[in-house]
């Protein structure tokens, strides 16, 4: 009898993750979906607002759902982009801005983090999960986190904090015992590109960047981006041992150098 391989995931519910899920889904890997919405395609879903602080942090829930299971993975799917904008004369606009750096740096980062600590002791029990492959923990990088097009850098300060503390984990876990992946998963057609074209100036540069793409049909589709970063886990094992610790680029299947 084959043994069900589980994956642990944040942010099934819309965009790059949904797709992922599907694909998921229909490669048989059962799912553990952590969030506020569900998505169609989790077995086992625990309700948690990322914004949470970790006091409220429903692990005893997560723990009971994850006890004795084979866990393939993590994945860190979810993620938002803070006001793009500050105003240098509005106290109100200021104060809303710092706050969604705030809330940016916790959903991007934080929450994360504090999840990987939380379940690592079951993703390394190493319960047979049926795999030759070492057990993984990934999170939705970005080309802004190493470099970032104009406007996002601050959005690209949350996922630089991310993509060190996957450094730091590197260097606590060898490549075959736990392996540590961020992903850029390239420019993506999701709620997150229209919301900033809907909600933020179009003299920004980054706004301007998103019409052209977009005008020139150069982004990817969540479905796409979501076929790229599964073929990059689950098919392409030896890009993953060469990421181990480093930014992948899953649009351009390469370690950014
Ligand atoms: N799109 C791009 O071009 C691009 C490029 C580079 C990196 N990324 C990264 O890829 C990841 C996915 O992006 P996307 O474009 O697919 O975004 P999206 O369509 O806006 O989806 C965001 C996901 O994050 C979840 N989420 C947000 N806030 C949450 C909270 N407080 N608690 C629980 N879940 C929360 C959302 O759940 P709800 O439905 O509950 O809101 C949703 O599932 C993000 O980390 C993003 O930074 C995207």
């Amino acid at each position: 009898m084959s043994v069900e391989k589980w994956i642990i995931g944040t942010g099934f519910s819309r965009g790059i993750g949904y797709e992922l899920a599907k694909i998921l889904k229909d490669n048989n890997y059962k799912i553990v979906h952590m969030g506020r919405k569900r998505s169609e395609f989790e077995d086992v879903f625990v309700w948690w607002d990322l914004l949470n602080p970790i006091s409220d942090s429903p692990f005893p829930e997560l723990s009971k759902s994850i006890y004795g299971k084979a866990i393939v993975g993590f994945i860190h799917c979810a993620g938002v982009m803070p006001i793009l904008q500050v105003s240098e004369t509005n106290r109100m606009e200021k104060h809303l801005f710092w706050q969604s750096q705030a809330e940016a740096m916790r959903i991007n980062y934080f929450s994360c983090a504090e999840i990987i600590e939380d379940i690592l002791p079951f993703i390394m029990s190493h319960t047979d999960n049926g795999s030759q492959n070492p057990p993984f923990v990934a999170h939705l990088s970005s080309l802004s986190a190493v470099d970032p097009f104009p406007n996002l850098e601050l959005y690209g300060a949350t996922k630089s904090a991310c993509l060190l503390y996957f450094k730091w984990l590197s260097y606590r876990f060898a490549f075959d015992e736990l392996n540590c992946l961020s992903i850029h998963p390239g420019t993506v057609h999701t709620d997150m590109v229209s919301n900033v074209i809907s909600n933020e100036s179009s003299d920004l540069e980054v706004v301007k960047k998103y019409k052209e793409l977009i005008n020139n049909n150069e982004m990817l589709t969540p479905q796409a981006a979501a076929e790229n970063i599964y073929k990059f886990l689950f098919i392409d094992i030896k890009a993953r041992e060469s990421a181990h610790g480093k930014l992948y680029l899953s649009d351009k299947a390469t370690v950014y150098k």
